[in-house]
């Protein structure tokens, strides 16, 4: 006998688990489901975020972070500590225990909104009068019926042809965050947001890091002016990025890995590593989801085709997050999710797909939203540019941290913001900013005449505001 729903979901990272405590808020009778095993099998909710992405991948950034300041910064401040050890084990215990936190906040959160939650793998059965009915198998046996289904099933590593992960040489994202000591010497093939983030932890705690990107270009998506000004911040630290390679033979033996390339010059090169990060982009999961039950279209990629709202190709049935189209980021994943709810209750849900920051949670951080000067110029659009210095800024002096800039993209008619751009300290808060002021359609003018708290490193906003003008009070 199955069991009726107003609202099925199928996947609990921040897309569905979103989804489903907004659906529930809204008086739906919500289930979801999700496979997500912890390492004692039971349930973890949070998806790829929680158990192996955003929030591992920041503890272990916070930690060597904390690392390298002792090893290399805190002698400044007149602080001397002796010989500074890392206990890997530790530092992993740690992350995980973070990760259970959250998992454990989901599982509460389900409870408090009177989520019915089946852990297992959903797959669909087929469509009636009733709704669409999706199987749950696991540690839970259940048919369940919804007239609305919500796919987030969310995505996956992708590997290199001919080199599987095996998750103890070479590794995806899930390995690269469970190594047990410190490599002697790492190797990485892409220098996307993974690589500089994974590259960054290890680098920091004593590996000789090498990323190999294929792309001749770095950072290719960021505005170049900032990416420019990353890439002497890398250096300056020692991770070494190779653009413009061409990646050839990877060889698996006893000690190590070995990556035959041929660098941008075109000479045949070897790179002996103890380690292997492939971290070349992710694909949507639908395995296992038989989406040919119920004719759910997927695109060339494998993701399911969605328009503008969410909705697939078969009434009543709803994808969101990492399993479209779009960047492959939690916070997107669950405004689709609440948007997604919404549509469902009759109300006009909506994303703002022109608003949507990014942030790379590298040192220093990347921060963005809106257009590149690269896509400005491309799309013949008049703007003005200002940038200003973390140099110049008070408090990032304070802070010991005055590496990178903050850059205002604005139409050179109106004075409508276009872009922000930050590369510096804490540049993954300080782009909030720049993204109220983009959804509200402010001007530069408009930041420029709000006052900002001193000393602050949203000084930094506010004079790159200014600089827009061709006014800064403080460079
Ligand atoms: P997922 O989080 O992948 O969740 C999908 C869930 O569905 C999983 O639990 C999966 O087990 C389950 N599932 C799949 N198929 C089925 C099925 N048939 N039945 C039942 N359950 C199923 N994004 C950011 O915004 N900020 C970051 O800092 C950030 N850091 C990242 C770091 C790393 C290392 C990685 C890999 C990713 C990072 N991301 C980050 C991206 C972010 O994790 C994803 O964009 C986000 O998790 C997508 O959410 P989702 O709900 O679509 O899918
Ligand atoms: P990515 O798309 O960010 O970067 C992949 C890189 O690999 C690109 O630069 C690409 O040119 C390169 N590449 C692809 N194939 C290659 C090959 N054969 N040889 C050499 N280089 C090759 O993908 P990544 O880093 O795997 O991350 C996946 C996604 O996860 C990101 O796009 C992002 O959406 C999400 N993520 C977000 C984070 C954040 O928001 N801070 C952190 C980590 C991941």
């Amino acid at each position: 006998m199955s069991k009726s729903f107003d609202v099925v979901v199928i996947g609990g990272g921040p897309g569905g688990y979103i989804a489903a405590i907004r659906a529930a808020q809204l008086g739906f009778q919500v289930a979801c489901v999700d496979e997500w095993k912890s390492a004692t099998g039971g349930p973890a909710l949070g998806g790829t975020c929680t158990n192996v992405g955003c929030i591992p991948s920041k503890a272990l950034l916070q930690s060597s972070e904390h690392f390298d300041h002792a090893n290399h910064h805190f002698a400044e401040h007149g602080i001397s500590v002796g010989k500074v050890q890392i206990d890997v084990g530790q530092m992993l215990a740690r992350k995980d225990m973070v990760v259970k936190q959250n998992n454990d906040g989901i599982q509460y959160l389900f409870k408090k909104n009177k989520i019915a939650f089946f852990h297992g793998r959903g797959a669909f059965l087929g469509s009636s009068d009733a709704g669409h009915t999706v199987q749950v198998s696991g540690s839970v046996e259940e048919t369940l019926t919804a007239k609305h289904v919500i796919v987030a099933t969310g995505s996956s590593a992708r590997a290199l042809p001919g080199t599987p992960f095996d998750e103890v040489n070479v590794l995806s994202n899930d390995g690269a965050l469970r190594v047990g000591a410190v490599p002697k010497k790492l190797a990485l093939i892409g220098s996307g947001v993974i690589g500089l983030e994974m590259g960054s932890v290890w680098r920091r705690l004593g590996s000789d890091v090498t990323i190999l990107e294929g792309l001749p270009t770095f950072l290719g998506a960021v505005d170049q002016q900032i990416a420019k000004e990353a890439k002497k911040a890398f250096d300056k630290q020692g991770l070494k990025i190779e653009l413009g390679v061409q990646v050839g033979d990877i060889k698996v033996g006893k000690k190590g890995v070995s990556v035959a390339y041929t660098n941008a010059k075109g000479e045949a090169v070897v790179l002996d590593a103890d380690k292997l990060i492939v971290s070349i982009g992710r694909v949507p999961n639908t395995t296992g989801l038989n989406p040919v039950a119920v004719g759910l279209a997927l695109d060339e990629r494998g993701a399911i085709v969605v328009d503008g709202d969410c909705k697939t190709n078969v009434p009543g049935i709803w994808a969101v997050g990492d399993v479209v189209r779009g960047p492959m980021l939690a916070h997107k994943a669950e405004e689709e999710g609440v948007a997604v709810a919404e549509r469902i209750a009759g109300q006009h849900g909506h994303v703002n797909f022109n608003t949507i920051p990014w942030v790379i949670y590298t040192s220093p951080e990347i921060a963005w939203v809106g257009r590149t000067e690269q896509q400005l110029k491309a799309d013949g659009v008049a703007y003005k540019s200002g940038t200003f210095p973390f140099l110049a800024n008070g408090r990032a002096r304070a802070l010991g941290d005055t590496t990178g800039m903050v850059k205002f993209l604005a139409d050179a008619a109106t004075d409508e913001i276009l872009g922000v751009h930050i590369v510096g300290p804490m540049a993954s808060e300080l782009i909030a900013e720049a993204v109220v002021a983009m959804e509200f359609k402010a001007s530069a003018e408009d930041i420029a005449r709000i006052c900002h708290a001193h000393p602050s490193l949203s000084e930094a906003t506010k004079e790159a505001a200014l600089a827009v003008d061709k006014r800064t009070l403080n460079f």
